[in-house]
């Protein structure tokens, strides 16, 4: 298998961390590979919010229960899109495929590196949007889509292999 496979495959949501830091170098690379995503039209919609400030860790934890790892994994990264950006001049807004093309790419690049992650949901929950709107203090055209931990894994989870040859269909919906 060719290592970039092999790292597809072993990414995994991380939930038990070490604790340990993070680099600002580290945390600036793996938001370079989401701003390495497709996106519709070139429009590059997306803006990432990096979080190493433990008081904003617990400000954000405390307002969203499905994301407690994130005060182990003690950083995180918060996908966001300038709907701005993402409406002018286009018919169709794809913000939410292209911050989640990004997003996907965040989590292969913490694998590359040995980090672990796990994206937590935000968008399209009302309550979560606006609680993010309100602690990170964001302008009414930003609109957060989720937020994801970053850590030193403890080494406890391992990839699942969800590979179902039965979802496959070759040319039609259903053999005949
Ligand atoms: C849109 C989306 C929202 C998610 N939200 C959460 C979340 O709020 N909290 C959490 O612990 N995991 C969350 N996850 C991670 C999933 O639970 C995880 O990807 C799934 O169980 C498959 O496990 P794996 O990532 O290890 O392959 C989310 C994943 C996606 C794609």
């Amino acid at each position: 298998m060719n290592n970039a496979l092999d790292v597809l495959f072993n990414r995994k949501s991380t939930r038990q961390y070490t604790g340990k830091p993070v680099s600002v170098e580290d945390l600036t690379t793996l938001i370079r590979a989401g701003m390495a995503a497709p996106c519709s039209r070139g429009q590059k919609c997306w803006y990432f919010i990096a979080v190493n400030d433990q008081a904003v860790i617990a400000k954000l934890a405390a307002g969203l229960p499905y994301a407690q790892m994130i005060l182990s994994a003690k950083h995180a990264i918060v996908v966001l899109a300038d709907l701005n950006l993402a409406h002018g001049g286009a018919e169709v807004p794809y913000w939410i495929q292209d911050l989640s093309a990004a997003a996907e790419n965040i989590l292969i690049a913490a694998e590359a590196r040995g980090l672990g992650a796990c994206w937590t949901g935000v968008h399209p929950r009302p309550e979560r949007v606006e609680f993010l709107c309100q602690a990170l203090d964001l302008p009414p055209q930003v609109m957060p889509l989720c937020v994801i931990a970053i850590g030193q894994s403890a080494g406890v989870e391992k990839a699942r292999d969800k590979f179902d040859p039965t979802r496959i269909f070759w040319n039609h919906w259903k053999q005949k």
